[in-house]
């Protein structure tokens, strides 16, 4: 077994290119030919790969270190047959020997290949790319009519090991694009055709493949690439991430080409973490953009902000909070730990959520329904037969709509810089599961009767109970009631249901002695508590709000009016 060192291979026009990424550590069995380090220029990445089987005895670059032909990478221990080069040279020669196989070796950002017919317009063609054969392209930057600069990239390429931008080797205006998106390109392949400005390419009859140093010597992407523009507001959540789930699953380098990394870096955001939306998930610049906006508007975290939170504490460290107490309960007597069931952790994710970001306030009232409550009982008695049952729900969501439709504020949802103003009005009811809380939909409660409304809402807190309510039924709420009336207690903070902007909850009712001018009366009184989102209701509305409710429910006539 010989010690051997792996060098970098004939990297063509670069001088010196970046360790950006360690795909071994010492002590690996290696395979010939598998990546060893990935490295990276402005124009291009390209990964390393060993020129022998074996084990890795050392590595001798770490990140950041710039690297160039014949670098010492690593020293393996050869394992006897795998390599047909005992002493592999730093700079092998394509095809010779069975050393540096170099698929991601040769990615030779060289000059771009150009030809210029007599007066036309000019030819831009795939320059020296090395060892690679059908490269396919992955993007198209540029279009017909541009105007182009000498190193501009126009395309970008892409193997199983490198990914490169291939420049314009002329200035002028792009006449033609003589490829698209999923072609496969090989060296001195027609790019584009380019109406030379002059003074764009120092080389009058290029070579389909020219040899490197020769020629026009585009050296490979210069400007910044075309950039996809910034998206509006209502860019797809597509790479908005969970903190939690890596792009690349696998622990492989995210698949993004080098102007898309170096935007990355520049901006700091962890490639590893974006979702790729481009062609076999590809990460394109407005990945990562849509990854920097969803973090920026708190709508993902990256795994480094995430790791430094503690467990329970969702993050508190990004509001200046000192850490989550960490405390081992088992010190103090015995404990039992369990498994929160799948409905209470999404609710809490977003109750939390909710709580955080929607500046609550409460507004607490009370409101007389000793004629409702008898009414209710009344009809109740003489529809016991029929089995209709109406319910202090149902009353309260008419008594809501009717508000709501006197408020429209509260009816309403904030979108940006705008408030929606909702014409329909679909009650959510808070619904207490052995799972944990769910809220189904009332729809159109405006067009519904209290008697459809009290069924209505007796199966779908059944259909809740049972796990059995589908997505539609949970969505579209406009105005949400939270009912504690059957449990007990007087006031709460019930929770804004986002994106609505107020909720209402609702206690036990309870005879109470009310002065009525002339003396106490008992009468029935329902405990009210409106939460109101600040940012779109002031105090006044709410209190005008919850007035209005009283009255209603104080004499449910004045819901026809
Ligand atoms: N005051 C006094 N009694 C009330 C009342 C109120 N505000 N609201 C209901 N009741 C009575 C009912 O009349 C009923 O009595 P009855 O059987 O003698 O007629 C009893 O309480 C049970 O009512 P309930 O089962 O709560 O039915 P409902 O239609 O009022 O409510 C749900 C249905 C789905 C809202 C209810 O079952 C539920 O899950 N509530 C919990 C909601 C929750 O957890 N909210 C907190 C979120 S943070």
């Amino acid at each position: 077994m010989a010690l051997v060192e792996v060098k970098v291979p004939d990297i063509g026009d670069f001088s010196e290119v970046a360790v950006i990424e360690l795909l071994v550590k010492p002590g690996d069995t290696i395979k010939a030919e598998q990546s060893l380090v990935t490295v990276e220029s402005d124009k291009a990445s390209m990964e390393i790969p060993a020129s022998h089987a074996g084990v890795v005895k050392e590595l001798k670059v770490k990140i950041g270190d710039k690297v160039k032909e014949g670098s010492v990478i690593a020293l393996v221990e050869a394992a006897g047959a795998a390599s047909g080069s005992p002493s592999p040279q730093p700079s092998p020669q394509r095809g010779e020997g069975a050393a540096a196989p170099a698929p991601a070796s040769s990615p030779s950002p060289a000059p771009a290949g150009e030809g210029r017919g007599e007066g036309g317009p000019i030819e831009v063609r795939v320059p020296d790319i090395g060892d690679f054969k059908d490269v396919a392209v992955i993007e198209v930057l540029v279009k017909p009519g541009d105007a182009i600069k000498v190193e501009q990239s126009l395309i970008t390429v892409e193997s199983d090991k490198a990914s490169m931008e291939i420049p314009s080797s002329a200035a002028g205006v792009l006449k033609e694009l003589k490829v698209k998106v999923g072609d496969k390109v090989n060296i001195g392949d027609l790019v584009a055709m380019v109406t030379g400005m002059g003074g764009g390419a120092a080389s009058p009859s290029p070579q389909p493949s020219p040899q490197r140093g020769e020629g026009a010597a585009a050296p490979a992407r210069a400007e910044a690439p075309v950039a996809p523009q910034a998206t509006g507001d209502r860019t797809p959540p597509t790479a908005a991430l969970p903190p939690h789930e890596p792009a690349s699953p696998n622990g492989s380098l995210p698949h993004a080409s080098p102007s898309v990394r170096k935007f990355a870096r520049e901006l700091g955001v962890p490639l590893e973490e974006v979702r790729g939306t481009g062609p076999k998930g590809r990460i394109t610049q407005e990945d990562v953009q849509t990854f920097t906006k969803s973090v920026m508007s708190g709508d993902a975290r990256t795994k480094a902000a995430a790791a430094k939170a503690p467990a329970g504490a969702g993050g508190g460290e990004a509001l200046g909070l000192i850490p989550w107490p960490k405390v081992d309960f088992a010190k103090f007597g015995p404990v039992e730990r369990k498994e929160r069931p799948r409905i209470k952790k999404i609710s809490a994710a977003n109750l939390h959520r909710n709580w955080v970001m929607i500046p609550h306030v409460t507004n607490h009232d009370d409101a007389d329904i000793t004629e409702l409550e008898a009414f209710r009982v009344q009809m109740n008695k003489e529809n016991e037969k029929a089995g209709i049952k109406l319910t202090m729900l149902g009353f309260l969501m008419k008594a809501c709509v009717a508000a709501l439709k006197k408020f429209p504020d509260f009816n309403s949802s904030l979108d940006g810089e705008e408030l929606v103003l909702k014409s329909y009005y679909h009650i959510g009811f808070a619904a207490d599961t052995p799972n944990g809380l769910m809220v189904p939909v009332i729809k159109d409660a405006d067009k519904k009767g209290v008697v459809q409304i009290a069924q209505e809402t007796a199966e779908l807190a059944k259909k809740a109970r049972e796990g059995k309510l589908s997505p539609a039924e949970m969505s579209g709420a406009t105005f949400t009631i939270s009912s504690l009336g059957g449990i007990g207690g007087r006031y709460f903070t019930p929770i804004i249901n986002a994106p609505e902007v107020a909720i209402l909850g609702v206690c036990k009712s309870q005879t109470e002695p009310v002065w009525d001018g002339k003396q106490f009366q008992p009468r029935l009184m329902l405990p009210l508590s409106l939460s109101w989102d600040h940012r779109v209701i002031d105090g006044a509305s709410a209190a005008r709000f919850n007035a209005y409710l009283g009255q209603i429910l104080a004499d449910f006539r004045r819901v026809l009016l």
